[in-house]
């Protein structure tokens, strides 16, 4: 038996996040600047090297794996991968593939992803306001991301709807995004914005809008009741009784969920990350290119793993950013 991958705050790291591209066709104002400069293509691990990588980490004990980016179904062949990734579930070491996406693509690549056993996809939608969502995103179309989650509804995959809480912006949209996802039973997230990315601080903590207000708000209107539910991710969710809905919060600002942390991040370089807010990462490229044997692959992924930190330090208390971190969330795929 290979010994499950254990860090030294005794978490065991059972999900892989795995950032595809760091490409986008959106330009989220608060995840990348208008003129993002993209890795070059060459720089770009194959889609079989990403395959040994994800496979070696199965191996390890990995049992989610999430698809991001920037937007994961921009890159060339993607289904490919996606195709490659369902022999792990049909295996059984993986129960869950998965992906976080824009929903662009979405009408597009639908009916394949729930051919590959992708169950249940997230989706960012921060906004139902045509002109607001062109505002946020800059380039992306709302009709074209309700046509791809309408696809993917119709595939027979479950839509988790991601909302990044941004004050002045979507305050007025709590009611109206909670009850349309109420509506097309989609559960809904929502996010505090995290400082990634050279955004300037006093429109960081301008954008900031708390969920613990958020919560109170989502109270003068409904009953709340707080559930034990758990989707492997950050997010801590509540029952609406009115609607029968389930709502969740992800919140590294008001409260950290770093002690129950169980994943990694690699990017589509070969980076290891450990945490999404901390800088250290480890280089997997090198051993995975050195041989064709995993052994020196499987090393540099145990020792990255026992230097994995306690945890994030974003907080935006004092008025002041701390724990910002300079690398874009297109990087590391959030
Ligand atoms: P589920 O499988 O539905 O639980 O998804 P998830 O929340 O793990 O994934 P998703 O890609 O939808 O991520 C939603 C948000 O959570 C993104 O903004 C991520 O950046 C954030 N997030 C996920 N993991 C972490 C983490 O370890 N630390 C921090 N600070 N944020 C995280
Ligand atoms: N803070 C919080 N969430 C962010 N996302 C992108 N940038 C940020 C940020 N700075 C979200 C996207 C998507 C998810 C992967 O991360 O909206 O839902
Ligand atoms: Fe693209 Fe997602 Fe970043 Fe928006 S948040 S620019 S959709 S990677």
């Amino acid at each position: 038996m290979t010994a499950p991958l254990i860090d030294p705050f005794a978490r065991a790291i059972s999900y892989l996040r795995v950032s595809v591209t760091d490409r986008c066709d959106f330009r989220c104002s608060y995840c990348m600047t208008e003129h993002m400069t993209f890795l070059p293509k060459a720089e770009l691990l194959t889609l079989e090297e990403l395959d040994r990588l994800c496979s070696t980490f199965v191996g390890l004990g990995v049992e989610k794996l999430r698809i991001t980016g920037g937007e994961p179904l921009v890159r060339k062949g993607i289904m490919t991968f996606f195709r490659a990734m369902s022999r792990h579930l049909d295996s059984g070491a993986l129960k869950e593939l998965t992906l976080t996406t824009n929903g662009s693509q979405l009408a597009k690549y639908a009916t394949e992803l729930a051919d590959c056993g992708v169950k249940r996809i997230n989706v960012s939608v921060d906004t139902l306001d045509p002109a607001k969502f062109a505002e946020i995103t800059r380039w992306g179309r709302l009709p074209q991301v309700l046509e791809g989650i309408a696809a993917a509804t119709a595939a027979g995959m479950k839509v988790k709807i991601n909302a990044v809480a941004l004050k002045g912006f979507n305050e007025d949209e709590l009611f109206s995004l909670a009850e349309w996802c109420a509506r097309d039973g989609h559960d809904l997230t929502f996010i505090e914005v995290m400082p990634m990315g050279d955004m300037g601080e006093a429109q960081r903590i301008d954008q900031y809008w708390s969920l613990s207000d958020l919560r109170a708000r989502l109270e003068e209107r409904y009953t709340l009741q707080d559930l034990p539910d758990r989707t492997g991710g950050p997010a801590r969710y509540v029952r609406l009784k009115e609607t029968g809905q389930r709502i969740g919060f992800i919140t590294p600002l008001t409260h950290n969920f770093c002690e129950s942390c169980n994943r990694v991040r690699l990017t589509c370089t070969g980076e290891l990350y450990m945490c999404l807010g901390q800088e250290d990462m480890a280089d997997l490229r090198a051993p995975l290119r050195a041989s064709a044997d995993n052994a020196a692959l499987t090393t540099a992924i145990r020792s990255a793993i026992a230097r994995k930190p306690k945890g994030h330090d974003f907080d935006y208390t004092r008025q002041k950013v701390a724990g910002q971190m300079t690398r874009h969330m297109s990087h590391t795929g959030g």
